[in-house]
């Protein structure tokens, strides 16, 4: 097992100078022309080791093959594939920007992978799971961004790699992303260790608003402080850098608010506070994220905010917490 690991991280390696060689060479002139239309230096694509996979499907399975590496353990790297019909194996990544993903110590361990052409489906590929890569446990960028998490004194988290990338080569470099993934209880532990304030960056449109609000507890029940930033014109973080400057998204970011102003903005266009109803169930769809809070501290502060926001007595808030709690047990 420990060996078959070995061959899949040296297979990754190896695919990486490969991807990387490719883009840099005349077949990858389309590829280096859409990096260049996305804004990314030469030197952003070095420093995150993008590369570009070759359309023919042969490339890689090739030279593993001349590499003396078998077929078991180029199928468990998750690179190659044995042919549905007929005989041989193929390459699983043909013709897309690739990214690799690496493990918080630094090793390469899956590969995200965008499609060049707009409207090519689907528009991102990530790695299945392997012996070396649990889609899960992972947090694309952690290993650069560690250092910098734990000297600002919170990590930022976006949704896609191209986020990471655009806010991070704009000089914010305490940023990660989960690959495709929603996010998990894991992957917040694993930035809590370097600090325990996170700020919440996802695209703020239907399916960013959605993956925040099922992401908002489970960052809460790791204990980390959470601000969310939403930024205006509905632009994800690379677009938004793009369109107004690292300048603006570094005062956005210092402008982000405690999630809990979040979540009543949600239930402010979903419900009509005027009424006892509208209230009442505001008050249910602030609840569980509050309740997943293991600090009473804060528990206790947020439902002061909870109180100021419904009009209500802070106490009565707090009988309704208790009666919530205790129903839950
Ligand atoms: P988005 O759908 O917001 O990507 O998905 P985007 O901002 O349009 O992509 P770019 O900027 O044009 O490249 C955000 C993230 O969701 C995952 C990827 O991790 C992506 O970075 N995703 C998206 C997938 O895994 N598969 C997909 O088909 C789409
Ligand atoms: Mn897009
Ligand atoms: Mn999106
Ligand atoms: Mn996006
Ligand atoms: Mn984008």
């Amino acid at each position: 097992e420990a060996k078959k690991r070995g061959a899949v991280y040296e297979m990754n390696e190896i695919a990486v100078k490969v991807y990387q060689d490719l883009l840099f060479s005349p077949a990858g002139q389309e590829a280096r022309a859409y990096l260049k239309h996305r804004g990314l230096s030469q030197a952003i694509a070095e420093e995150f080791n993008l590369g570009l996979s070759e359309r023919g499907g042969q490339m890689l399975v090739k030279i593993f093959e001349k590499q003396g590496f078998t077929h078991t353990e180029m199928e468990s790297s998750g690179l190659i594939r044995v042919r549905n019909e007929g005989t041989g194996h193929y390459d699983v990544f043909r013709g897309r920007l690739m990214f690799p993903i690496h493990s918080e110590t630094g090793k390469v361990i899956g590969f995200g992978a965008r499609a060049l052409a707009e409207g090519d489906e689907p528009k991102y590929l990530n790695s299945g799971d392997s012996d070396v890569y649990q889609k899960r446990s992972v947090l694309y960028n952690l290993n650069r961004a560690r250092k910098p998490i734990q000297e600002a004194g919170f990590s930022i988290l976006v949704e896609g790699y191209m986020d990471v990338i655009g806010v991070y080569a704009a000089g914010v470099r305490n940023v990660v992303a989960s690959c495709g993934t929603a996010l998990t209880n894991f992957q917040v532990r694993s930035l809590r260790r370097h600090a325990g304030e996170v700020v919440l960056n996802f695209d703020p449109d239907n399916a960013g608003a959605n993956a925040a609000e099922k992401s908002i507890p489970i960052l809460l029940e790791e204990g980390v402080r959470l601000r969310v930033l939403s930024l205006t014109g509905g632009l994800d973080p690379d677009e938004y850098i793009k369109a107004n400057g690292a300048a603006a998204y570094g005062d956005a970011l210092r402008g982000a608010r405690g999630y809990f102003h979040w979540l009543a903005d949600r239930a402010r266009t979903r419900l009509d506070l005027h009424t006892p109803e509208g209230r009442v169930a505001a008050f249910q769809f602030l609840l569980p994220a509050i309740q997943k809070m293991p600090d009473k501290l804060d528990r206790l502060a947020v439902a002061n905010d909870v109180a100021e926001y419904l009009k209500m007595e802070p106490g009565i808030v707090l009988d309704e917490f208790r009666k919530a709690a205790a129903e839950k047990r």
